[in-house]
C-alpha cells in the first residue's frame, strides 16, 4: 500500500482535479500515448504465459547470465524492480537461477569489453529492447552480444537464446528479428518508453530474474481502481497538486529521497519519467534524487543550507523484510548502549524524521510518500500511481507529458561526428567548433 502526506491548497488541488479529468477522458495532448493507462487492468494471462515459457526455455537451456540490452524507458523500469527485490549481495552470492545484467545504456567501451569479459565461460542468452528499433546505444551493445553469442553457440544456437522487444512492424531490430527468426514480444505503439515497465519491456527482464509480474501487475491495478477517483484525498492528486503548489512559490527542484539503497533505480525510473515528461517549453521541475542516510553526509548540507530552491519527497518503507538488532556490549566504549535492543531500522526511522524536521526548518518543504514493503505488488502500486502523478502534474503545468522532442538534439550531433551518411555537413560545421 502506498500512502502520501501533503498539505496542497484547495486551489491547486481542484487545479489538479481539473487536470486528471483531462487525463481521464483522454482529451489532452498527447493522448495518442495513453495505452500505458489499462495495462494493469487488460494484460491478458497470454503474455504472462508467453513470458512464463522463455523463462522455462532458457532454464532448460541452463542460462546463467541473462543480458537485457535497452536504454531510457527500455531499461530503467526492469532495472528498478530488479535491484529492489534483489539482494543487496547478489552479484558475490551464489545464484539461485540466471542473473540479469544490463547493456547498451552507455557507451563505454570499458563497461562492454568487461561484459564479455564477466560473460566468457558461462550460458548466455540476451533480451534486446527498443521500442524504435533504431536508438544508437542498445543496437551497437546488440551487435557486440549478437556477435558473441553466435560464435559461442552458432546461428541456430543464438536464435534459441536471443529475445527482441520491439515495435510490432517498424525499425531495424524489428527487420532484424524478421530475418533471423527471433522471438519477438510488442511494445504497444500507444505506450511511450517512460511508462512501458508493465509491458514487455520490464515484464520479460523481470520474469527472466525470477519475480512474480503477475503480482506487479496485480499491484498497478489496484492502485489504477484508487487513481481516478475525482476527489481531494486521491494521493495521485494530492501529489500532482503539492508538486505544482511548490513549483509556483519558486521550488524548482524535487530531491526524491529513500532510506534504502535498494531504491537507488527506482529514483532512476522516476527521474526519467518527470524529467521527460516535464521538462519542456522552458518549464517543469528539475527532479532529483539522494539516497539518505549515505547523502545526508554529502548533500545534507546544501539541502539544509544551500539555496532555498528545494523541496523534498520523502520515500519510505513502513516494514523491512529482514530483522536486525542491536546487541549490548559490555564495555560500551562507543556509548551505544541506549540503543540495545532496538531495530536498526528504527534508527533510519530516526534519521528520516529527525532530517525531515530539520530540512523544514531550513525552508525545504517535505512531502511523505511510503510504501508498505519492498514486494512486487507494492511495486506495481508506486509505479502506476507515480505515473497517474505524472500525467496530472505535467498537465497542471501546461505540458505535454507523453512526448520527448529534447531528447533528439545530441543524437543528430552525435550522427554528425560518428561520421552517419545523410549528416556530413552538419558534421563538418560541428568539427570545427571542437
Ligand atoms: O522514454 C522514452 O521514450 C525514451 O527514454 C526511450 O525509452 C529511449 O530513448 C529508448 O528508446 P527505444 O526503446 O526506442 O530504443
Amino acid at each position: 500500500m502506498i500512502k502520501l502526506t501533503a498539505n496542497p491548497s484547495e486551489k491547486y488541488l481542484d487545479k489538479a482535479l481539473e487536470a486528471l479529468d483531462v487525463l481521464a477522458n483522454e482529451n489532452g495532448p498527447g493522448n495518442d500515448f495513453l495505452g500505458w493507462k489499462k495495462l494493469p487492468t487488460e494484460t491478458p494471462e497470454s503474455l504472462f504465459e508467453e513470458c512464463d515459457e522463455v523463462v522455462a526455455n532458457w532454464k532448460n537451456l541452463g542460462v546463467e547470465v541473462v543480458v537485457a540490452i535497452g536504454i531510457g524507458g527500455s531499461y530503467l523500469g526492469a532495472k528498478a524492480t530488479i535491484e529492489a527485490l534483489s539482494h543487496n549481495f547478489e552479484a558475490y552470492m551464489p545464484a539461485k537461477g540466471p542473473r540479469v545484467v544490463f547493456a547498451g545504456h552507455n557507451l563505454s567501451e570499458d563497461y562492454h569489453a568487461e561484459l564479455l569479459e564477466y560473460l566468457e565461460g558461462k550460458s548466455v542468452a540476451a533480451v534486446v529492447i527498443s521500442k524504435s528499433g533504431t536508438t544508437t546505444e542498445p543496437a551497437l551493445a546488440f551487435r557486440i552480444i549478437k556477435s558473441y553469442i553466435e560464435a559461442k553457440y552458432g546461428k541456430e544456437g543464438a536464435r534459441e537464446r536471443i529475445v527482441a522487444v520491439t515495435d510490432a512492424a517498424r525499425g531495424a531490430l524489428k527487420t532484424m528479428s524478421n530475418d533471423e527468426g527471433y522471438k519477438t514480444f510488442v511494445i504497444p505503439d500507444d505506450v511511450g518508453g517512460r511508462f512501458s515497465v508493465l509491458t514487455p519491456v520490464g515484464l520479460i527482464p523481470i520474469a527472466l530474474a525470477g519475480y512474480d509480474i503477475r503480482a506487479l501487475v496485480k499491484g498497478a491495478a489496484a492502485m489504477a481502481a484508487k487513481c481516478y477517483e475525482r476527489n481531494h484525498d486521491n494521493i495521485a492528486v494530492r501529489y500532482a497538486a503539492i508538486r505544482n503548489e511548490y513549483y509556483d512559490g519558486g521550488k524548482s527542484i524535487e530531491l526524491l529521497v529513500n532510506y534504502n539503497p535498494k531504491l537507488h533505480s527506482i529514483s532512476e525510473w522516476w527521474k526519467q519519467l518527470y524529467g521527460e515528461s516535464e521538462g519542456k517549453d522552458g518549464k517543469g521541475i528539475f527532479p532529483a534524487s539522494a539516497t539518505f542516510t549515505t547523502d545526508l553526509h554529502s548533500l545534507g548540507q546544501y539541502v539544509q543550507d544551500g539555496q532555498r530552491i528545494l523541496f523534498e519527497t520523502m520515500f519510505s518503507v513502513e516494514k523491512t523484510n529482514k530483522s536486525l538488532t542491536i546487541g549490548s556490549d559490555a564495555q560500551n566504549l562507543d556509548g551505544l548502549n541506549y540503543l540495545t535492543g532496538k531495530h536498526l531500522e528504527y534508527c533510519n526511522q530516526m534519521a528520516e524524521a529527525g532530517s525531515r524536521l530539520s530540512h523544514m526548518d531550513g525552508g525545504v518543504p517535505c512531502i511523505s510518500l511510503s510504501m508498505e514493503k519492498i514486494d512486487e505488488y507494492n511495486l506495481g502500486e508506486l509505479f502506476y500511481f507515480f505515473e497517474v502523478g505524472c500525467g496530472v502534474s505535467a498537465y497542471m503545468l501546461g505540458v505535454n507529458p507523453f512526448d520527448q522532442p529534447g531528447v533528439e538534439g545530441y543524437k543528430k550531433n552525435m550522427f554528425a561526428l560518428l561520421g552517419k551518411p545523410g549528416f556530413e555537413a552538419q558534421g563538418e560545421e560541428l568539427r570545427k567548433r571542437l
